[in-house]
């Protein structure tokens, strides 16, 4: 099972991604995430990992709930940010309640692509309306296995396909990234906002 792979990586993991800088896609994010009426936005973090962003959106003020496949990973997220985090699968996902914005920071990229649309349709489905949800992948195409783990790789324009198939979002905004870590600069991501109609 793919969390095996972060429960037995964990501590080189959490190393190397939790000083990550990801103010930039976080900032693109935040910016349309829709307030709340009676109390601060609600944001999920879907496969947390460290807690890194967990713990940003947390300082900023907003209400966060998190959740991984990974017990390792939970404990993480926990400890290092103070918010609430389910053990929990995206393919099994659900919630009591829907939230202004879900944040997928390179975690949907683990889901099979067959699965992928239902997933985004779970999702989409707990996000109020003008609710934000942030995705990112690898940039490429088909899916892969690298070191144990299973990679689903995207194009800017199979993101696109992915997104506008739920009609539930408006234009996405897509962008590439270069990956911040020193060892990694060759790589690069595709990343996506959207708003829910
Ligand atoms: C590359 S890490 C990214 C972690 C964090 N979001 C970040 O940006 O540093 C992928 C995360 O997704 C989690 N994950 C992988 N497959 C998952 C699944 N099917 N459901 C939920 N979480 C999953 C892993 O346990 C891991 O914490």
């Amino acid at each position: 099972m793919l969390a095996d792979y972060y429960d037995r990586h964990a501590v080189t993991f959490i190393a190397t991604t939790r000083d990550v800088d990801m103010s930039d896609a976080r900032g693109r994010f935040l910016a349309v995430v829709p307030s709340r009426s009676d109390g601060p936005a609600r944001i999920l973090d879907a496969g947390s990992g460290s807690g890194r962003d967990a713990l940003a959106f947390r300082v900023l003020g907003h209400v966060v709930r998190a959740f991984d496949a990974s017990p390792a990973m939970v404990a993480a997220t926990q400890s290092h940010a103070a918010v609430p985090t389910r053990l929990m699968q995206f393919e099994d996902f659900a919630w009591e309640h829907s939230f202004e914005g879900i944040w997928a920071c390179a975690s949907l990229l683990h889901v099979a692509y067959a699965d992928l649309p239902g997933v985004v349709d779970r999702l989409a489905a707990h996000l109020v309306p003008n609710g934000a949800l942030y995705l990112s992948f690898k940039r490429g195409t088909g899916e892969r296995v690298k070191d144990g783990r299973r990679f689903t790789d995207m194009m800017a324009e199979s993101l696109a396909a992915l997104l506008n198939r739920s009609g539930v979002f408006g234009e996405p905004d897509i962008w590439e990234s270069r990956d911040c870590r020193p060892d990694r600069a060759s790589e690069v991501w595709v990343n996506a906002v959207v708003v829910k109609r």
